[in-house]
């Protein structure tokens, strides 16, 4: 099991960070190979919405040059894709939604080559640390998360969230450290089933 993990806080040292720490020491006590991506400080332009990624078969197809490549790259070879991030403004942080956006390119819906998804068998999960009560700040990433994942046809594991009451010693809890460390245990019980090249998708989005 490969797990990839694309963190999304300027903070390297912060809150997201802390709670990512027991959810990866959890996976790799089970053998899981991670990798934790953090991409302050990366260059990943925003998408141009040129759709020519759309007219590229079997491959990313993005004409944009910059740190995009290495990350799709690193995002192939996972079984689960993680994206961790605080909630800014009741969504993701910039650097994390530019990636989110340059992943147009694995789908390939609105082009003239055939309807696939380079990612098809991979799960999606969502970290994420907020400022409010956990549904009222982040529900509407969690439920932006799992109509992305049903437009592309693939699983959702689901988000495991706290809450910032007082910075840093709000998720080193026992109760933050344990819910993060179950959270892995849910991930490890995804089985992918190599559906890949799958001609699968919803609604234009
Ligand atoms: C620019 C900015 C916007 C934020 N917007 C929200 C928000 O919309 N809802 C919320 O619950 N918390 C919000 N917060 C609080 C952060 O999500 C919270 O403090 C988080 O734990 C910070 O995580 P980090 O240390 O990993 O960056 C915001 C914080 C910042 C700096």
């Amino acid at each position: 099991m490969q797990v990839c993990i694309l963190m999304g806080s300027p903070r390297l040292n912060g809150n997201s960070a802390e709670l990512c720490k027991p959810f990866i020491d959890e996976l790799r006590l089970h053998k899981t190979d991670v990798e934790y991506i953090t991409l302050h400080g990366k260059r990943v332009a925003p998408c141009l919405g040129c759709y020519r990624c759309q007219n590229v078969a079997g491959e990313y197809g993005c004409v944009q040059r910059d740190d995009m490549q290495a990350i799709v790259d690193s995002i192939l070879k996972a079984d689960v894709l993680v994206f961790a991030t605080p909630i800014y403004t009741w969504q993701v942080t910039p650097s994390l939604k530019a990636v989110m956006d340059r992943m147009y390119g694995l789908n390939k819906f609105y082009g003239s080559v055939p309807r696939s998804v380079l990612n098809a068998d991979q799960a999606y999960a969502l970290i994420a640390t907020c400022g409010y009560d956990l549904d009222y700040g982040a529900g509407l990433l969690d439920e932006g998360l799992r109509r992305w994942c049903a437009h592309s046809g693939r699983p959702y594991l689901g988000m495991y969230a706290a809450r910032d009451d007082d910075d840093l010693a709000s998720f080193q809890t026992a109760t933050a450290i344990t819910g993060a460390r179950e959270f892995a245990l849910k991930i490890l019980k995804y089985k992918r089933n190599s559906r890949n090249g799958k001609q699968e998708g919803n609604a234009a989005l």
